[in-house]
């Protein structure tokens, strides 16, 4: 028997990365690649990219350094680039990395058997045209990775917005929204498979059918999911602080399958440089509707980004940034030092602020965070989550869940709990974890 080829797949970048890998899986197990997690013992490598800041593209032309002394020991390797870096540089990845046999953008998926079947013969290609309809969404099975707990399902793709920063637009092109009907079928299926999570993805899913007429918007769309029986527990991210509508505030108040925790990104607390960001909301607007779900959800957890040292940005300006942060109360906080990226509007502004500022100032901020998370975390002992199971622990030897405000607990208990809600004690909270005791199965 002919042995089987094997895929070696990393992920860069956001849940759509993660998302789009999940489909590449499957597609490479249609043309006979099984899975590899060892780069040195694989006949494909592809590297699903993410261009957002600069370090995250320096890191794939790290990686391709690596890979290329492996195909210089193994000539029949195929390497192939997807995602948001191959989106970006096209053609100039090929020319830059002879040894690179595919590359494939964003909204070319579709396309990749084909172009993997034309690289064992020898054949060069590269697919980087955006499609701009909704045959996007159409192009694949929604068949899940066997026994997952949790899985993501799209309801929209790109993004309009157009902060000054944001490389998204340019390389996942212009928002779209997925028809509802799909997505419920799509959920009812996952379920049905034994899925007992979804999180709904999109870069901005409060827009989520606002640009399409008749279809339901996004806290409509929300209480669609809800109804499914099998499914017992809904995330959704990312929102967009300017778009998060009363009516999607309501929802948490109103769907008890509904997780309470919500990412919000706020970029800054200075209402300057969030104009200069074009962000759409001022600090007040941003802490009203803070407020707001605070009081719709009693201790619902928000998690937020943060760029630190955008142009512009001064030493008050960042203090106010401080003082959000704080008034917030987040329970985790993805902060980065701003990278200017190439076709965006922020690359042509003036810049002064040395980086040592910036690093001094990201420092701060996170040393402030890793406090509040490690405080938030030993304030939850004693308390009773609820958590779902979704496996075995990293160590293997435990249990590993996350509550509802999306915190990983491990628990001891049997394996086949897995896919289970149960109300679990915490007894230990650690800077990233808590561990907790199962109360009742
Ligand atoms: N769609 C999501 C964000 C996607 S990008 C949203 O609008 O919230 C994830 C995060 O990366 C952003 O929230 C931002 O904090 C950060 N980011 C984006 N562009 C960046 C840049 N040029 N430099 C530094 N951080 C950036
Ligand atoms: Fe980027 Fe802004 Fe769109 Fe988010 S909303 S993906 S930060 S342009
Ligand atoms: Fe990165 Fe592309 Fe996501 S740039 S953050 S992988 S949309």
């Amino acid at each position: 028997m002919e042995q089987e080829k094997k895929l070696y797949l990393e992920t860069f970048g956001c849940q759509m990365n993660v998302s789009d890998s999940e489909k590449i899986v499957g597609l490479m197990r249609g043309i006979g690649y099984g899975e590899t997690s060892d780069p040195a013992h694989a006949d494909l490598i592809l590297l699903n990219t993410c261009s957002i800041r600069a370090t995250a593209e320096q890191r794939v032309y790290g990686h391709l350094g690596k890979f290329k002394s492996i195909k210089k020991k193994k000539p029949r390797l195929i390497i192939g680039v997807g995602g948001c870096v191959a989106q970006q540089e096209g053609e100039r990845l090929l020319e830059k990395a002879p040894f690179v046999n595919l590359v494939f953008g964003t909204h070319n998926l579709h396309l990749l058997q084909g172009m993997v079947t034309a690289a064992e013969s020898g054949k060069r290609s590269i697919e980087t045209d955006f499609l701009d309809d909704e045959k996007r969404f159409d192009l694949f099975p929604a068949a899940g990775k066997d026994g997952s707990v949790t899985r993501f399902v799209t309801v929209m793709q790109g993004c309009d917005n157009f902060c000054a920063y944001c490389i998204v637009p340019h390389v996942r092109g212009r928002e779209i929204s997925r028809s509802a009907a799909k997505i419920v079928d799509e959920v009812a299926k996952l379920t049905e498979a034994g899925v007992s999570e979804v999180t709904l993805l999109g870069q901005n899913v409060n827009s989520y059918g606002l640009k399409t007429p008749g279809e339901p918007d996004f806290a409509d769309l929300l209480k669609m999911v809800a109804e499914l029986e099998g499914l017992q527990r809904l995330r959704f991210t990312t929102s967009h602080p300017k778009d998060i509508s009363e009516r999607l505030i309501a929802c948490f108040a109103e769907i008890p399958k509904l997780a309470p925790h919500i990412h919000l990104p706020a970029q800054s607390g200075s209402d300057q440089v969030l104009k200069r960001m074009n962000r759409g909301y001022t600090r007040t607007e941003y802490l009203a509707k803070v407020a707001a779900l605070k009081e719709a959800c009693p201790g619902i957890q928000i998690t937020g980004d943060i760029i630190v040292g955008f142009p512009g940005e001064d030493e008050a300006a960042f203090e106010e940034t401080m003082t959000l942060v704080e008034e917030v109360g987040y329970a985790d906080l993805f902060s980065f030092i701003y990278s200017a990226r190439p076709g965006t509007k922020a690359a042509d502004f003036a810049d002064d602020t040395p980086r040592a500022d910036k690093q001094r100032r990201l420092e701060r901020l996170q040393a402030a965070q890793k406090r509040r998370t490690l405080a938030q975390n030993q304030a939850l002992v004693g308390s009773v989550q609820q958590v779902l199971v979704e496996g075995l622990s990293s160590t293997g030897d435990a249990l590993f869940g996350r509550t509802g405000g999306n915190r990983g607990t491990v628990l001891s208990g049997d394996p086949s709990l897995a896919g289970r809600l149960l109300d679990v004690k915490i007894v230990e909270g650690l800077q990233t974890l808590l561990m907790g005791e199962i109360v009742q199965v």
